[in-house]
């Protein structure tokens, strides 16, 4: 096994309990409350999304699948040999086991995942099916500057691989700024590769994330559960439910937690007052028609290279280099 650093360097764990309530009462105490989308991620919460990808109503993991199955070699192909692959939010990297097989003799497979668990898996079983590729985990927040390994050997060129279409959970601010540091840590000649969910029928959308089973609602109401438990909260999760609205206008997934009643909720030592049927934002995820995304990838100073998409034209994978 060719595990370096197995030794996960910890550049960055989760925030740290009062750093977390920081951040949780300042989200509470504008007009408009509003609580970042990463605290769905606790151990049950990222189960839960596994589940949300095997539930018929939401299409994008099976379509990013369904892209690779098809175009996963040609993606190889445009790569090229000798490339180091770093993976931004790796998780249990299920679609990487179709990226890697097609890449040409890999420098190394760079993970980078803030789950220090997660992490550890995908590694010990990525290096199981690929034993002459380099492992160089990095438990680290990829939001955050990156301190990546020495590369165990020459490199062609770096690319930054980011599936899943988290790139939609960030508004166009966060976006540009993500891809700007995707830009300046792929170096001159690196790349970047990119799962985009496109624009499309309203109500598939908006199906994708109110599935019939309710696992989506759960993942959502989850988050008020990891406050209880981890800050001492008394959030009361009968008292709240789950609304996900697709905004057209803005192309993009509104999710809210809806307040079922006037309440008050303790948070640390401070009391956050909600009114009955007051929305608290918990997470955005955008939709790109073509263009959009081009002009997105600009403002960080890159251009669309390729663009791959899934046999029902869903789903995008976009291969962007500097403009
Ligand atoms: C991780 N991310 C791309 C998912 C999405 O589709 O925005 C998170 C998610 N939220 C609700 N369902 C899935």
């Amino acid at each position: 096994m060719n595990v370096q650093a197995c030794v996960l360097r910890d550049d960055d764990r989760r925030p740290p309990v009062n750093e977390l309530l920081e951040i949780v009462q300042r989200g509470l105490q504008g007009r408009i409350k509003r609580l970042p989308s990463w605290l769905f991620y606790d151990e049950r919460g990222s189960a839960l999304f596994e589940r949300i990808c095997e539930q018929p109503e939401y299409y994008l993991t099976r379509c990013e699948i369904a892209l690779l199955d098809t175009h996963a070699a040609a993606i190889g192909d445009v790569l090229g040999p000798d490339v180091r692959l770093v993976e931004y939010g790796s998780g249990h990297a299920h679609k990487t086991r179709q990226l890697l097989g097609h890449l040409v003799s890999p420098v190394a497979w760079v993970p980078v995942e803030i789950s220090p668990e997660p992490l550890r898996l995908s590694v010990q079983r990525m290096a199981a099916s690929f034993p002459d590729v380099p492992m160089q985990p990095l438990c680290a927040d990829f939001t955050r500057p990156l301190r990546l390994p020495v590369a165990p050997r020459a490199t062609r060129r770096t690319v930054i691989y980011f599936p899943g279409s988290t790139i939609g959970n960030f508004d166009h601010a966060d976006a540009v700024a993500l891809l700007r540091k995707m830009r300046s840590e792929m170096g001159e000649g690196g790349g970047i590769l990119i799962g985009v969910d496109l624009k499309k029928d309203p109500s598939a959308i908006e199906a994708a994330y109110n599935d019939q089973a309710g696992v989506t609602a759960e993942f959502t109401l989850n988050l008020l559960a990891r406050l209880n438990r981890e800050l001492g909260c008394d959030f009361d999760l009968s008292a709240f439910r789950h609304r996900a609205r697709y905004n057209s206008m803005a192309g993009r997934i509104e999710t809210h937690l809806v307040s079922l009643r006037e309440q008050s909720v303790q948070v640390g030592r401070r009391q956050f007052a909600f009114a009955c049927n007051e929305a608290m934002l918990v997470e955005y995820s955008c939709k790109y028609s073509r263009e959009d995304f081009a002009a997105l990838a600009a403002r960080a100073g890159l251009r669309v290279e390729h663009i791959w998409l899934d046999p029902d034209e869903k789903f995008s994978v976009q291969y962007l280099l500097r403009s």
